[in-house]
């Protein structure tokens, strides 16, 4: 079998038109624009690439984007402040602190003095509990760009066997709840797990997100498993070259699953069409309109 290619750059595509459309429709009918902070403590080149990749397809989407570059040596009560600040601007919706942050911060309690309502990442502990006990929340980005894909592909995944490999709070443990939400059979495995490889054989759906190159190999998969690839790692391709590849070997996999998405270009373009999504659904929330359809879990 060869798998089906799951196309996470015409979806993000897809998402980013359906936010724009809802965006236009705001500003027509109710004048109302939405508006999006996000906040980069220090140089980190990483973080400075996707803060940028973020600010303009904000702007593209039709959305107000403000960014705040701060030095390495800002303190945690300046941070503090400028989230404060962001809290209780009308015409800002969602706040995103870009991580990590400088060591000498506390990442818990800055995400923490986020108001919930803004807080488009998902990572507050509010929206944490309550996504965790089933209620509307703001969901993190990358695993509702994961969720979208495997409902378009699926239609319902009610009953499905799926194995989450990772159990980040970014990215392992809200997945695993937004997969028991749309009732599948859920398994979180990780580092400890033991025998790993059969666990994963029993998945229906495999979502791996464990940072570790091209661990999860052919052999693991099921025949006719979806494979969702979370993975970004850059290896040493020889001749002073590097790739990006993700969690799970592609050729093998591809060989085995029914569908799979590929490093790049799978979950990754997702992740910032989601935040897009959830930047357009906390304005509407705070505006007491109803929510766009599709984007939310
Ligand atoms: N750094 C890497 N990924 C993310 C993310 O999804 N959100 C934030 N705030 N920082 C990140």
């Amino acid at each position: 079998m060869s798998a089906t290619v799951i196309d996470g750059k015409a979806f993000a595509a897809s998402v980013r038109e359906k936010v724009a459309g809802h965006v236009a429709r705001l500003k027509e009918e109710q004048g109302i624009v939405p508006g999006l902070a996000v906040v980069l403590v220090g140089e980190d080149p990483a973080s400075q690439v996707y803060v940028r990749s973020k600010g303009k397809q904000t702007v593209e989407v039709g959305m107000k984007s403000f960014e705040y570059k701060l030095p390495d040596t800002t303190t945690e009560d300046e941070l503090l402040a400028v989230i404060d600040k962001l809290n209780n601007d009308p015409q800002v919706h969602g706040i995103l602190v870009q991580l990590p942050l400088p060591s000498h911060m506390n990442s818990d309690l800055v995400i923490n003095a986020i108001d919930p309502a803004k807080d488009v990442d998902g990572f507050h502990i509010s929206n944490v509990g309550l996504l965790g006990t089933g209620q509307k929340s703001m969901v993190p980005c990358t695993p509702l760009g994961c969720l979208m894909m495997l409902r378009d592909h699926h239609g319902s995944l009610s009953g499905l066997n799926a194995v989450v490999i990772g159990r980040s709070n970014i990215v392992g443990k809200p997945m695993a709840q937004l997969l028991l939400g749309d009732s599948c059979t859920v398994t979180i495995a990780h580092s400890r797990t033991k025998d790993i490889e059969a666990v994963v054989r029993q998945a229906d759906i495999v979502v791996a997100a464990v940072g570790r190159p091209e661990m999860v190999t052919g052999d693991w998969i099921k025949p006719g498993a979806t494979v969702i690839d979370v993975g970004i790692n850059r290896i040493d391709a020889g001749e002073g070259k590097t790739r990006l590849v993700g969690d799970c070997h592609y050729d093998s996999c591809a060989e085995v699953a029914g569908a799979i998405t590929p490093v790049p270009g799978g979950v990754g373009p997702m992740t910032i069409a989601c935040l897009l999504a959830n930047t357009v659904t906390a304005c509407c929330r705070a505006n007491g309109l109803p929510e766009p359809k599709g984007l939310t879990a």
